[in-house]
Formats: C-alpha cells, sequence, structure tokens
C-alpha cells in the first residue's frame, strides 16, 4: 500500500492533496515544527532532564553519584535497553513529593506545546516510586493537577497510561492495579515497559485481562528489542489496541501485513531506537519502510531527556536522515498520531481539520 493513500481518502480535499504533492523537501522542516500532533509514547519519568534532577535532589536534600549536570549528561552512552533502564530508573529516584511530580510534567508540557504537540497521552511508572515508599497519591496527584495545568495555561490535552514494570512478577502488578483502582478515572489505560527480554506479555495475560475487564485502554511494548514474537502475544494474549515500538515487525512479512490490515498503531520512537542501538544509525531506520507497507506508524519521543530530542527533534532528525520522507509521510504520520489516540471522535476530527489546513497553507 502507497504511504499517500490514506484510509480517510475521500475526506482528505483535493487542496490538501495537491499541496501534498507540491511541498518540496527544503520546506518539511519548518512544517514538521509546526504541524499539529499528537504524542502517544512519552515515559514522563524520561523527560526529567540533569537539570532538574539536580534542582528535585537539593530540594529533597538528596546527593547524587554525580558531581554536575554536565556529570551526569556525560553518562548518558547507552549500549542497549538495560544499561539505558539502570540510569533512568536511578534518575527517577529524586522524585518525592506530590510538587516533584507536578513540576517535571509541567516541565515536559512546555516542551511539547512548543513542538505544536496538542495531546499526549503521558507513560508513567507507579511502581519506581511506591517500591521507594512514595505513596501511589503522591504520583498520581502531582500528575494529574500537571494534566490539568497544561490544558488551562497551554492548551494541550493530556491522558495517562499505567505502565507495569514486566521485570516484576504478576503479582506485583496486581498490587499496582489494586493500588490504582481508587484514581481509576484519572487513568485512560495500562501499558507495559521496562526490560523486554525474558518478559513476554504472556508474563502479564491475567492481570491485562482484569485490566480490560475494568475498561482500561491496553497497550504494550513489544518488538523493541524482543522478538516477532512477542508483538504476535502482544495481540493474541493482551489483546492490545497500540503496540509501543514494534519496530521488529519488519523481520515477519505475515505479521507486517496483520498491522496493515487492521491498522494497529505503532509508536515509533527514532531517537530512542538509535541511542539504545536498536538500528546502528537514524539513515538505517525502518521508519519509511513501516510507512510504505502502509503501516499506522507514529513518531514520539520516548524518553526526550535521555535520548537527545523531544518530538521535533525526532521528526527533523528522521526525515533528514531518511530522504524517501515526503511531505506525504510527514502529513500521515500526523494524521496516524490523531487517528491512533484515545481521543474522542469528534475531538480527532478537529485536530485532523487543524492539520490539513496547516499543510493547505504550506
Ligand atoms: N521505560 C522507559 N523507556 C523505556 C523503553 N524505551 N523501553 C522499555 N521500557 C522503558
Ligand atoms: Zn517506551
Amino acid at each position: 500500500m502507497n504511504p499517500t493513500t490514506p484510509p480517510e481518502k475521500t475526506a482528505m480535499t483535493a487542496t490538501i492533496d495537491a499541496a501534498l504533492a507540491s511541498i518540496p523537501r527544503e520546506r518539511l522542516p519548518a512544517l514538521l515544527q509546526r504541524m499539529p500532533k499528537a504524542e502517544l509514547h512519552i515515559h514522563i519519568e524520561g523527560s526529567l532532564e540533569p537539570e532538574l534532577i539536580f534542582a528535585l535532589a537539593q530540594r529533597n536534600g538528596l546527593s547524587l553519584p554525580y558531581t554536575s549536570v554536565e556529570a551526569l549528561r556525560a553518562a548518558y552512552a547507552f549500549k542497549d535497553l538495560q544499561s539505558f533502564l539502570d540510569i533512568y530508573y536511578a534518575g527517577a529516584s529524586v522524585l518525592l513529593t506530590e510538587e516533584d511530580f507536578f513540576d517535571m510534567a509541567m516541565a515536559y508540557f512546555r516542551r511539547a506545546a512548543a513542538d505544536h504537540v496538542v495531546h499526549a497521552e503521558l507513560f508513567f511508572d507507579p511502581q519506581t516510586h511506591t517500591d521507594r515508599g512514595v505513596p501511589f497519591a503522591t504520583v498520581i496527584d502531582g500528575l494529574t493537577r500537571a494534566v490539568d495545568a497544561a490544558q488551562r495555561e497551554l492548551g494541550v490535552s493530556a491522558l495517562l497510561i499505567m505502565c507495569f514494570l514486566r521485570h516484576l512478577s504478576e503479582e506485583a502488578a496486581f498490587e499496582t492495579l489494586e493500588q490504582a483502582l481508587p484514581h481509576r478515572k484519572k487513568i485512560i489505560g495500562v501499558g507495559l515497559d521496562s526490560g523486554e527480554h525474558g518478559n513476554p506479555p504472556e508474563k502479564f495475560a491475567r492481570v491485562f485481562a482484569r485490566c480490560k475487564e475494568l475498561g482500561f485502554r491496553l497497550v504494550a511494548h513489544a518488538g523493541e528489542e524482543g522478538p516477532p514474537a512477542y508483538i504476535w502475544s502482544a495481540l493474541d494474549v493482551l489483546h492490545v489496541e497500540r503496540i509501543d515500538h514494534g519496530v521488529r515487525c519488519a523481520g515477519d512479512p505475515a505479521l507486517v501485513a496483520r498491522l496493515a490490515a487492521e491498522r494497529m498503531p505503532l509508536t515509533v520512537c527514532p531517537l530512542s531506537n538509535v541511542k539504545l542501538c536498536v538500528f546502528k544509525s537514524m539513515a538505517e531506520h525502518n521508519l519509511a519502510s513501516l510507512l510504505d507497507a502502509g503501516l499506522c506508524a507514529t513518531v514520539n519521543s520516548d524518553d526526550p531527556a535521555y535520548f537527545g530530542g523531544y518530538m521535533n527533534a525526532n521528526f527533523t532528525e528522521a526525515f533528514a536522515a531518511l530522504p524517501q520522507l515526503t511531505a506525504r509521510h510527514a502529513h500521515r504520520l500526523a494524521a496516524n498520531s490523531f487517528e491512533a489516540s484515545f481521543a474522542g471522535a469528534a475531538q480527532k476530527l478537529r485536530w485532523k481539520t487543524a492539520l490539513d489546513a496547516a499543510f493547505a497553507q504550506a
């Protein structure tokens, strides 16, 4: 399938079609910057910049094993997912109070708004905090307050997705679900993250089944480092509605065909994939071929403070390194982000109309 042939072809005006065909590559960076977009794969703890880690450590009277912001940033050289996770969990240990979670999320929302992110679905890892004695309510209250402030002050809408840490047990995930239930209305869905190797989706089949009964939307990281088999199980065992990353589907043509046929969204994170050595360089990233295979791929930042950029850096660096990517791909990626979001249909239509307008004026 050609990526230039969106599923809602009839809704796309002839004006947009013509505009897309005539936009030269030189105009893409500005267009990528100003087009409205949704971010569907951001770990809020991964937006904690070294400066804020130091500020929160000082506010909370904690000492860090790094002498300066620069020394901490210099440690961000990762060879794989686990080498990143070790430092990411250490960074999150400065978060203690509701104010800390609020400040972290607001810092992200300001960066997102500057990148014309109009909607964000934030992952948070409660177990990273509750295992250190921080109450679940402290985490969710700080984040919820930031979600409300982002809408009010920045015009960014946001939803929260609670992730289970897959290196921990099924029992621990069930305990976390229990703690979340009094806050059910503040959480749109559940996800699955942390180290993929040796922690297949099947380990959480019963937890996800219960979450589905409770009405949570379901997503899971699969096929980041793990094999295509993990993507099959995320679909068939966990019954997820989006695959986070999923780039390793490319090794399995039957899986690619299924993902395309079902328009199963993949929340792709280009800078993350390069920093964690999933691809040797951005030039080798498969974003363009996933789109050209008809997949509902989206672009996201994953852990922007650790991987060298927020949303627009992910877009501009991917487009700079992959000459196959055109204005049609840019429009499709943004349209996919709205289609794949957990927002309501009327809101999705308003965003899509604003997106078309941005391209019609290009
Ligand atoms: N937690 C934070 N970032 C992650 C990633 N890229 N993969 C799995 N778990 C994560
Ligand atoms: Zn992730």
